[in-house]
């Protein structure tokens, strides 16, 4: 049934690597393309005899690049079953070129994974050296993430097969490549015309000692096999026959045996697979691998929906309700902070809205610029997120599960990468519990404990910047309540960290730890009957969710607002600085992110008010909302 049955390169065992073509259009990549089928023996037999008889008929000279145009017509005229691709082949493996029409095709195709390259061979024209293009192709490579790459400096015919010229172009370009963190792997001076240093060796170029194109290539790694890689089973769908479920779907990468326990995200639920079902196997089937679209029943009658996503337990998908996605915008209309759209993740759909933009890469010289927008045809780095948790991967790790769409009504506007760089797996966090605990109840009331301090406890949790004025304002707010005699008491993150929080640092798993251990202690004090202030930079809304939770709605959130600028221009314990010369790694609003509330009680913008007026803004909010004579006033208390 597959197109490769009828193809030379038959054996499915062979190993494939999928690569790229890029380069000017004028540089020589139908030619190049053309040659290296003749040069490895891949063309099907008497197709280079029937383009010379028919170059003669026409009386035109014949051109390698005729062969290419040969195999487009076919394509077009889909003659060739696998109209997708053309490969040809070494000893070593079969190769597949990767179709890249316009460079936004390109980008797009790899973006959606319609079609993904392991490995880009990029073309200079040896005659007009480096070009802007060139430079935008390779930086569309670093872009995607391929890491494995051959510079052609093609037509070295044309310059005499001159190795200063050679060496000249090659200084240009890696200077350049450098430049944005690309080391080529080879720089190889071709003439593609004549063969030279394709598949044979060039006479010509007696100065040349590396490899030639085709022993570069056989010297790159192909991506690992999607059966070697962690197990992904998305549900497609549950079927009940009888009393029993059937959960269905296709294992994207890895492999499962009956027997393995199986952990659904994100539900978090366990379970053991009891079989594999068969449709038309007359030996039962105890394993399974990605590819195939299987049924399996389980040991244990779980309520799962499709959606979830089953892995072994030992290397589960990322939780969270956040991630970055470097997208390509197709939609008519642009993409913009606040949004929503239906997201689309392997075979789970849920909403997800817009919150940051953080650059959009200029659709022809590819420079990444903030931006307010992301217009057709653009691509982008933008933070997404959901009100459920999701369970995916990044991109670079298992790219079936890593990779999303987004569809807005009928239309799919986006697809794009799951990147999770900044953000933490809050897997732990949801799901750490421990067994045979059992909660005791307090003989003191929480309003008998009122009644004795004149207020309520609660907890109020200021969020914001470094050097936005959280410890600052705490502090004086403890002061002024303790005068006024209330039980006050604040919780500060440069404390608190010397102590309680000692094993921390600032990476995005840590700080959500941070936040958590920081959110319990604080829901204590409360439950004590307390005033928490709690100064923490706390740069992540699903963090402070968490807390939220945990105080069981005894908690007030308070912006404490200043920009990045302001911020940096106060600099109170010299760390911008340090961040800014990076001496100090993952520093919030600089090299970390930081998510302002959506909805905070109180917002206090430092930039604007004074000190004085700040606090008594915060003052004011914590007696009308804390205070016994305030809160029961309206019940005639
Ligand atoms: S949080 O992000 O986990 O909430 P927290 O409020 O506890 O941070 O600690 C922030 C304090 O740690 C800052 O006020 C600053 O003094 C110090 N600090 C040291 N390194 C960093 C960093 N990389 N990012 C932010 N703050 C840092």
């Amino acid at each position: 049934m597959s197109s490769r049955a009828v193809s030379p390169a038959t054996d499915l065992l062979r190993e494939q690597l999928r690569i790229v073509i890029v380069g000017h259009v004028d540089h020589g990549k139908s030619t190049l393309v053309g040659r290296l089928f003749h040069d490895t023996g891949s063309l099907p037999d008497g197709k280079l005899d029937a383009i010379k008889a028919m170059c003669e008929r026409r009386g035109m000279p014949f051109e390698w690049a005729f062969l290419m145009d040969a195999f487009q017509s076919e394509r077009d005229q889909g003659i060739t079953i696998d109209t997708a691709q053309i490969w040809f082949k070494t000893k070593k493996r079969d190769y597949v070129i990767i179709d890249a029409p316009g460079h936004r095709e390109f980008i797009k195709n790899m973006i959606t994974g319609a079609a993904s390259a392991e490995a880009a061979v990029l073309l200079i024209d040896a005659g007009h050296g480096v070009q802007q293009q060139s430079r935008l192709h390779g930086f569309l490579l670093h872009l995607l993430g391929i890491r494995q790459l051959v510079v052609l400096v093609n037509k070295m015919d044309l310059v005499e097969y001159s190795g200063a010229r050679f060496a000249a172009i090659r200084r240009e370009f890696s200077d350049y490549l450098e430049g944005i963190g690309v080391t080529p792997s080879y720089f190889i001076p071709i003439a593609a015309r004549g063969g030279d240093n394709i598949v044979e060796r060039s006479a010509l170029m007696p100065w040349y000692e590396g490899p030639t194109l085709i022993e570069a290539l056989d010297n790159f790694q192909p991506a690992a096999r999607l059966t070697d890689l962690p197990l992904r089973l998305p549900l497609q769908d549950i079927y009940k026959f009888d009393d029993r479920r059937i959960l269905v779907g296709r294992v994207e990468s890895g492999r499962l045996s009956v027997g393995d326990k199986l952990l659904f995200s994100p539900s978090n639920k366990t379970a053991r697979i009891a079989s594999i079902e068969s449709w038309n196997s007359p030996a039962p089937v105890l394993e399974a691998h990605a590819g195939q679209s299987i049924g399996i029943t389980l040991d244990d009658q779980l309520f799962l929906e499709r959606g979830e996503i089953a892995s072994l337990e030992q290397d589960p998908p990322v939780e969270t309700n956040v991630f970055r996605g470097r997208l390509f915008w197709l939609g008519h209309e642009p993409l913009q902070v606040g949004n929503s759209y239906l997201l689309k993740l392997a075979t789970r759909e849920a909403r997800v809205t817009v919150q940051a933009i953080e650059r959009v890469f200029d659709a022809d010289d590819l420079s990444a610029k903030p931006a307010v927008e992301v217009p057709r045809h653009g691509v982008a780095d933008v933070i997404l997120r959901s009100l459920p948790l999701l369970a995916l991967d990044e991109g670079r790790h298992i790219a079936r599960t890593g990779r999303f769409v987004l569809g807005d009504g009928t239309n799919i506007v986006a697809g794009g990468i799951i990147d999770m760089e900044g953000y933490p797996d809050q897997r732990e966090l949801v799901t750490k519990r421990s067994s045979n605990i059992h909660k005791v109840e307090h003989g003191v009331l929480a309003d008998a404990r009122a009644e004795r301090n004149g207020h309520r406890g609660g907890i109020l949790w200021f969020t914001g910047l470094s050097g936005a004025g959280k410890s600052t304002l705490a502090m004086a707010v403890e002061q002024e309540l303790f005068r006024k005699g209330y039980q006050v008491y604040v919780l500060d993150g440069d404390n608190v960290r010397y102590g309680l929080n000692a094993n921390l640092g600032f990476s995005p798993d840590d700080r959500a730890e941070n936040i958590r251990r920081v959110g319990e202690v604080a829901a204590l004090f409360a439950d004590a009957g307390m005033i928490v202030i709690t100064a923490f930079i706390s740069p992540y809304r699903a963090d402070r969710q968490r807390a939220r939770e945990a105080a069981k709605g005894g908690l007030h959130e308070i912006y404490i607002q200043a920009d990045v600028e302001t911020c940096e221009q106060r600099d109170p314990k010299g760390l911008y600085k340090k961040a800014r010369s990076g001496e100090i790694a993952e520093f919030t609003g600089i090299s970390a992110p930081y998510e302002p509330p959506e909805s905070a009680e109180l917002i206090v913008d430092t930039g604007a008010m004074s000190v004085e007026q700040s606090l008594a803004t915060i003052l004011h909010y914590i007696e009308e909302n804390f205070s016994l004579l305030k809160v029961n006033h309206g019940n005639g208390a």
